[in-house]
């Protein structure tokens, strides 16, 4: 049964009905719209625009859809327009012209407004929560991979040493941006929309505040207009989804490139990894595979958004059903790349041996061979050229810089003895990076705690 029956002298048609009607993906927030219009009923009986008794007859009748759809006793009719038409049919099956009084002082668009706020607000605490999860496993791998060497890369060529640690602690700085930024988009759309009506609120004595307050909302909005017709929430709350996939997009790309056999610095555990048709010796990492492609997807939902919107006038139009496929999307699909993320790390095997040989091999440390000079008095300019010519001649005698002798070195510079080898061993460099940042087993180490306690000190607020 349809909600704006009086002035039309036909059924809708059908195919455009089902082209209209947005319930096969908006009935996964009828427990929102229930909500919202449980805080809308008690309002309006605690402002006497209806009577109290009647409102909390309506109450009562929500509650019971709610259960009734909980426990499985009540199903949502595919053919109902939308949510919020399905609901408010059902009360008024149940309850009569009770129920025909739930949409006073209120429009589908204040409405859909107020349940995608709802429900994505629900969406961004979990997600939080799901990284929250995936910051202790990395927490957790650092402080175990603390001091276990690593080549760092530019332009994925070897070149200067870090720690296994220190590149997982890397990784939980960008997903403690995430959480904030998860955070901060719920925080604006926390405004309630409920009396803003279709577009310019409405004659009655509503007590906003109120509505605002029982949904736990920090207060209503304050233009009818901006109310119902903006969705920079869903575009703001995208736009952090899709930036929280990149970041588990690059990781990604490098568990795939760390479990090939040209690096091997990990193996991931045979849980989450799969085999071949074909070649029986395969192992791949289609999780992280997967989780790298999926972020199109999700860059994609961002950007169906923001074309969405742009050239809307104010204040509702239908385009803005669109806003739901799309968040719901890019909602759904963080939530299901975490799922599966986050174990995957938790049980791969680090091979700090084959890092350790990656290591040794790049001449990462000519950037601490020229320090070395430096430290010496030799201006840097002049100790990097040395290091370069170092490093030549090593390639040509098939040497490391570790292996050079002394004398070769001292062919270039009068200033190097014993103590250079000291002074370029990758712990050494490793160990002396303390700098606030940088890479030492130490500073994984508070790192690591200090991340630990920051998700902790999250998790109770
Ligand atoms: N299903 C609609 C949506 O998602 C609900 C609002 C309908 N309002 C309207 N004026 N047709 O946007």
């Amino acid at each position: 049964m349809k909600l704006w029956t009086g002035r039309f002298h036909k059924d809708l048609d059908k195919t455009t009905n089902d082209f209209n009607s947005s319930i096969s993906f908006d009935s996964r927030m009828a427990r929102e719209d229930i909500r919202g219009s449980i805080a809308h009923a008690t309002m309006l009986g605690a402002c006497g625009v209806i009577d109290k008794a009647e409102a909390e007859k309506i109450c009562d009748g929500l509650e019971g859809i709610l259960a009734d759809l909980e426990n499985g006793t009540l199903a949502i009719d595919p053919e109902a327009e939308d949510i919020h038409t399905f609901v408010e049919g059902e009360l008024t099956a149940r309850l009569g012209d009770s129920g025909k009084r739930l949409h006073t002082a209120r429009s589908r668009n204040d409405q859909v407004a107020l349940d995608d706020r709802l429900y994505l607000r629900g969406r961004c605490a979990e997600l939080a929560e799901q990284l929250r999860g995936l910051i202790l496993v990395l927490c957790r791998k650092a402080e175990e991979h603390s001091g276990d060497v690593m080549p760092g890369y530019t332009h994925l060529q070897r070149a200067q040493p870090i720690t296994f640690g220190h590149h997982m602690m890397a990784y939980g700085e960008m997903f403690l941006r995430d959480i904030s930024r998860l955070k901060d988009a719920a925080r604006r759309m926390n405004e309630c929309p409920l009396g803003s009506g279709a577009l310019a609120g409405t004659t009655y004595p509503l007590d906003r505040e109120m509505t605002a307050s029982l949904l736990g909302f920090s207060g209503p909005t304050h233009n009818s207009l901006d109310g119902v017709s903006d969705r920079d929430f869903c575009m703001e709350l995208a736009a952090a989804i899709a930036i929280c996939m990149v970041h588990l997009s690059r990781f990604s790309e490098e568990i795939v490139l760390w479990c090939s056999w040209e690096f091997k610095f990990i193996e991931l555990d045979d849980a989450f990894s799969t085999g071949s048709s074909i070649m029986p010796q395969k192992k791949n990492p289609d999780i992280a595979e997967l989780v790298r492609g999926k972020t199109g997807r999700v860059v994609g939902d961002l950007t169906g958004l923001l074309t969405m919107m742009k050239g809307l006038p104010l204040a509702y139009n239908k385009d803005m059903q669109e806003d739901k496929e799309a968040i719901f999307d890019a909602v759904d699909t963080l939530h299901m790349c975490l799922k599966a993320f986050t174990p995957m790390l938790d049980t791969m095997r680090v091979l700090p041996e084959n890092m350790r040989k990656a290591a040794a091999g790049g001449f990462i440390n000519a950037t601490d061979c020229a320090d070395y000079l430096v430290g010496k008095g030799m201006p840097f300019r002049d100790a990097y050229r040395i290091t370069g010519a170092l490093v030549a001649c090593c390639i040509d005698r098939r040497e490391t810089l570790e292996t050079l002798p002394l004398e070769e070195y001292k062919k270039h510079s009068e200033l190097f003895d014993e103590s250079v080898y000291d002074a370029i061993s990758l712990e050494r460099c490793v160990n002396g990076r303390k700098v606030l940042g940088g890479p030492a087993s130490e500073n994984v180490l508070r790192e690591a705690a200090r991340v630990r306690g920051l998700v902790e000190q999250d998790e109770k607020e």
